[in-house]
């Protein structure tokens, strides 16, 4: 028996991210949250005749907190990707003003609901969002670093992309498994194209465009942004990013070695954080390929670090200084 709760479930995200959750065979009770337009959305998925149980969660106003706790009570899993997306020209650091006590206030349903649920954040932006969430689970004394994660899995859907786009004729998306470490936003995403499947067909490329496939992998968000003209940023490769993450921490209840990268708070609790802190300049979050298991993770590949080449590392020095920045406002907003 696993429950899921999304919140958020009504909005760009969250309605494609439910439906892949919905068809989900491991997930028998899914549930979901939003303030508005969340009844229809459940009643529509509701008719699909998969075999878990869907229920709708609305609050009847803005002083009603029951219906934020019915929706969490007994979940194993919780998604955030409420909040209000980009439009052309803004970064993702401008829906920081909207967006984190959005997130704030679901981690304060989450710890007095469902403190021991896996808690995923898609809301921007993550590189703040998720030391959000970490302070005030820390604040409410039931913070578990191994279940907290930032959903960073876009920027590996993203690279196995657009590099198998450009070696077209040799190659397609599902032949590579690019690590990506750093942030998600801009130039903290750092893809690691020298190391693992794709650091043959990368090694073939002028040093140009290895600078306009990495560039197109930090920005590709704003193509998203751009393309959709003032009508949000992506929603449908999001939700199936948020989705596969999702579907590999259910996975890793049963199976070992499951790896994903995530962004994820170096505590020393988990295997190879401390090691991991110390290569990125004593930053308390990064992201980096897990492994994960039925506690959440249990181990930080950090390897990945010294093993990135020369040009990867001047990117990581770029991704450390925002990412400080980044992290540091996210705890501000709650320690202060
Ligand atoms: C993305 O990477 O597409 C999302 O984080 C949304 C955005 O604002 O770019």
């Amino acid at each position: 028996m696993v429950k899921v709760t999304v919140c958020g479930a009504a909005g760009g995200i969250g309605q494609p991210l439910s439906l892949l959750l919905k068809l989900n065979a491991n997930i028998s009770e899914l549930s979901l949250f939003d303030v508005v337009n969340v009844p229809g959305v459940g009643a529509d998925l509701g008719h699909i005749c998969s075999d878990s149980k869907t229920e709708s969660f609305l609050p009847s106003s803005k002083e009603d907190k029951s219906a934020l706790a019915s929706s969490l009570k007994g979940s194993d899993l919780v998604i955030i990707p409420a909040g209000v997306p980009r439009k052309p020209g803004m970064t993702r650091d401008d829906l920081f003003n909207i967006n984190a006590s959005i997130v704030r206030d679901l981690a304060q349903g989450i710890a007095e609901n469902c403190p021991d649920a896996f808690v995923l954040i898609i809301s921007n932006p993550v590189n703040s969002t998720v030391p959000i969430v970490a302070e005030t689970l820390k604040k409410n004394k039931v913070f578990n670093p191994k279940k907290l994660f930032g959903v960073t899995t876009l920027d590996i859907v993203r690279s196995n992309t657009f590099i198998s786009q450009v070696f077209s004729g040799e190659s397609k998306p599902t032949d590579f498994d690019t690590i990506v470490v750093g942030g998600h936003s801009g130039e903290t995403i750092v893809p690691l194209y020298s190391l693992g499947k794709s650091a043959d067909l990368y090694s073939k490329l002028s040093e140009d465009d290895k600078a306009k496939l990495i560039h197109r992998v930090q920005f590709g968000g704003d193509e998203v942004v751009q393309a959709k003209n003032g009508a949000g940023s992506a929603t449908l490769s999001m939700a199936y990013a948020g989705y596969k993450l999702a579907e590999s921490i259910l996975k890793a209840f049963n199976e070992p070695n499951v790896v994903e990268c995530t962004f994820l708070n170096l505590d020393d609790s988990i295997k190879g954080a401390a090691e991991a802190k110390k290569l990125v300049g004593g930053l308390d979050f990064f992201s980096l390929p897990v492994v994960l298991s039925k506690d959440g993770i249990a181990e930080v590949k950090y390897d990945v670090l010294t093993k990135a080449n020369a040009d990867e590392q001047k990117l990581l020095e770029v991704a450390k200084e925002q990412l400080a920045k980044n992290i540091e406002k996210g705890v501000k907003f709650i320690t202060n």
